[in-house]
């Protein structure tokens, strides 16, 4: 199971003083002596964190999977196809949001999804959607022509006990349902260094994408060691 590790917070931290540090580019490159599979990273129509040159020095810079989060319109897919990330994640994006909210509604923006896919399939760009777990926005995204969906684990996150494990179902039937219908299923959103390893278990999903715990964890431990913590933790899930 692949970690895909999201460096949006390290761009927030450098525009909290609009300066240039932390560099993001430099981040990155802990993250994969960490063992990171991949490098997520989310540019926003109002460019709040992560800026059009992040995306193209990361671009020349990163050796792992590079994954850009972006909303299906023109000009993201416009610069998408300039910079040719390995992989792209179409999410529903909302100015105010302080991140992602839900997933994507695919039924509903389903032309912009599809002009999407087919322009980035064009520039041999494989194409995930950040969906939630239900059987029909799996089942759309797979009308899409998508090539992976990620599942949303925002829910399974922020509940405990047996709202949790409930969740986990959810989780856990969305992954099989992607699978069987021939979609590469990832997940992720609100991961941690506790909820992680249940979600590491579920057989069938090809990646995990994680952001706010690991560099939240870097700023006491240290990026490099934040990572390889969390991929030890998938590691023994997957075994
Ligand atoms: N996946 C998607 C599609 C996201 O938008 C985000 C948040 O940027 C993440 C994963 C990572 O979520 P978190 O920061 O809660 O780990």
């Amino acid at each position: 199971m692949i970690l895909g590790v999201n460096i949006d917070h390290v761009a927030t931290l450098r525009q909290a003083r609009m300066g240039v540090e932390p560099d993001p580019v430099m981040a990155t490159t802990l993250a994969m002596l960490g063992g990171a599979d991949g490098i997520t990273l989310h540019l926003r129509e109002d460019r709040r964190h992560v800026n059009d040159r992040d995306l193209e020095m990361l671009r020349n810079f990163v050796t792992v999977e590079l994954n850009l989060e972006m909303a299906a319109t023109d000009e993201m897919v416009r610069i998408a196809s300039k910079r040719l990330p390995d992989m792209v994640t179409l999410v529903p994006e909302k100015r105010k949001e302080l991140t992602t909210e839900g997933g994507l509604d695919v039924r509903m923006n389903m032309k912009a999804v599809k002009k999407a896919v087919k322009v980035l399939h064009d520039k041999g760009i494989r194409v995930s959607l950040f969906i939630n777990p239900e059987a029909a926005d799996i089942e759309a995204s797979r009308e899409s022509g998508a090539d992976m969906v990620e599942i949303h684990t925002g829910c399974y996150a922020n509940e405990k006990g047996a709202k949790q494990q409930k969740e986990l179902g959810r989780v856990v039937r969305a992954v099989d349902k992607s699978v069987e219908l021939g979609l590469l299923a990832n997940a992720g959103h609100g991961l941690n260094y506790t909820n992680v390893s249940a979600i590491a278990e579920i057989a069938g999903i090809r990646g995990l994408y994680i952001g706010h715990s690991i560099i939240a964890r870097a700023v006491l431990v240290g990026l490099e060691r934040a990572v390889r913590e969390m991929k030890e933790l998938i590691d023994r899930g997957t075994r």
